[in-house]
């Protein structure tokens, strides 16, 4: 019935997350709020892995890219899954450390990472530095000599996919402002020069192909692109490559026009493509990592808000005004994102209004949805929008000096602050 398996109807009427009431959620906690749930994030965690144990004889690492929801007890729970992490940020290594995070999981990416960054990632021994250029590769190799140490590293490669996903986050063409391309000979050159660098070890190769890809033909045609490069390092330089990062991007459901496909097809496919390339071209099986993000933590995450005012406009539109908007979900503002919209209060009563749904800035587009089915709502309903538990906390801004929402994670039939709510002190804390 919801666009995510976590959701349901109670006897009220109202909607539930994990079981508990959001209309009482709402009510302790005051809104906007983030509700994440514990057990389905626990879940895609575990089906991931198990698609690597099934079809891979468990030969990989699962990295949750935790840019989509960062946060000390996301880290824990990704901790407890035994995932590794994808980070791409001095914050993001930091919250990682600070909760004791076994950093031989971690992967650090970034298009531009600073010296400070990367000193940060070999002094904490982080497992693999993915690097995204030459210049990098060679600032790397200085301080890692200065430290007497020897940096373990991938290399991002643009493997020149098209996954046809949205402009803005496609990213394995050749156009794009990360890694090494295959097709110019750069990527080539980078490996013959990491090769020859005496504090780099090059561990492996990454891709990262796009956001929100729905075909599988994709990532199979990534991997084969992928292990066809890794045979010819080892046909041409004699070195072999041990290890292959996949990436992130799988397809969540934010509506009912999306159908993402089971994870575990994603790596039965895969899988088949590695093994086959490795019995051609005569290659050991390299060690998989991937690196889900959205799919992960999105289907667990809603967000609510209470209705301020509506405004039917004769001929032209109503709009419903929440009180939060672009600050704590900038997505429809960036990509037109489309979300799922449910009056929490009504939950089992038909969508009969089709509204836009107005956040609170000083700004025309900032709008969480237009032309969007929702039931019948008043001022002070509560409205839940659906599946965004990922790139929302993680992109939300103080724009308008609003205060950031908290974030209430749900288990068990309980519920607890993992984030807590921004005072209007929070907001001046940094002002001079
Ligand atoms: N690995 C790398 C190197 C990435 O750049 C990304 C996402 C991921 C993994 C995770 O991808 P996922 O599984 O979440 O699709 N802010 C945009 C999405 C930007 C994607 C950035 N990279 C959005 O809200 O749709």
């Amino acid at each position: 019935m919801f666009v995510s398996k976590n959701l349901s109807v109670n006897e009220k009427g109202h909607l539930t997350i994990g079981g508990l009431d959001t209309a009482d959620l709402a009510q302790k906690y005051g809104t906007p709020l983030y509700v994440m749930d514990e057990d389905l994030l626990r879940e895609n965690c575990r089906s991931f892995k198990q698609s690597i144990d099934r079809c891979y004889g468990g030969k990989g690492l699962v990295c949750y890219a935790s840019k989509v929801f960062c946060c000390k007890e996301m880290y824990r729970i990704m901790m407890s899954e035994d995932m590794g992490l994808d980070v791409v940020s001095a914050g993001e290594l930091y919250t990682a450390a600070s909760v004791g995070f076994p950093m031989e999981k971690v992967c650090f990416h970034g298009n531009n990472k600073t010296d400070e960054e990367l000193s940060m990632a070999l002094e904490q021994n982080v497992g693999r530095i993915v690097v995204d250029n030459i210049f990098e590769l060679e600032r790397l190799n200085r301080l890692a000599c200065e430290r007497g140490a020897k940096a373990n590293i991938m290399f991002r490669i643009k493997p020149g996919i098209d996954a046809h996903t949205h402009d803005f986050v496609r990213t394995g063409q050749i156009d794009s402002k990360f890694g090494f391309a295959l097709e110019t000979g750069e990527a080539f050159e980078a490996v013959k020069k990491a090769i020859s660098l005496e504090h780099i070890e090059l561990l492996g190769l990454h891709c990262h192909i796009g956001s929100q890809i729905f075909d599988i033909d994709p990532f199979v045609l990534a991997a084969e692109v992928m292990m066809n490069f890794i045979a010819r390092i080892r046909d041409e330089l004699g070195y072999e490559i041990k290890e292959l990062d996949l990436g992130g991007g799988f397809g969540i459901k934010y509506t009912d026009a999306d159908s993402p496909v089971p994870y575990d097809s994603y790596m039965e496919k895969v899988s088949e493509k590695v093994k086959a390339v490795c019995a051609e071209k005569n290659l050991n099986l390299p060690f998989i990592l991937i690196e889900p993000g959205r799919s992960i933590a999105g289907p667990a995450g809603i967000t609510l808000y209470t209705v301020g005012g509506i405004k039917h406009i004769p001929n032209i539109r109503t709009y419903i005004s929440v009180d939060g908007g672009m600050g704590d979900n900038p997505r429809y503002a960036l990509y037109k994102s489309k979300y799922d919209f449910v009056n929490a209060l009504r939950a089992s009563e038909p969508k009969s209004e089709t509204v836009t749904v107005a956040g609170k800035c000083c700004e025309s587009g900032d709008l969480l949805g237009e032309g969007a089915p929702i039931q019948q709502t008043e001022e002070g309903d509560i409205i839940a929008v659906l599946a965004t538990g990922a790139y929302n906390y993680s992109m939300s801004s103080n724009y308008n000096r609003i205060p950031k929402p908290p974030v209430v994670m749900v288990k068990d039939g309980t519920s607890r602050v993992i984030v807590k709510r921004e005072t209007l002190e929070d907001i001046v804390r940094n002002d001079i």
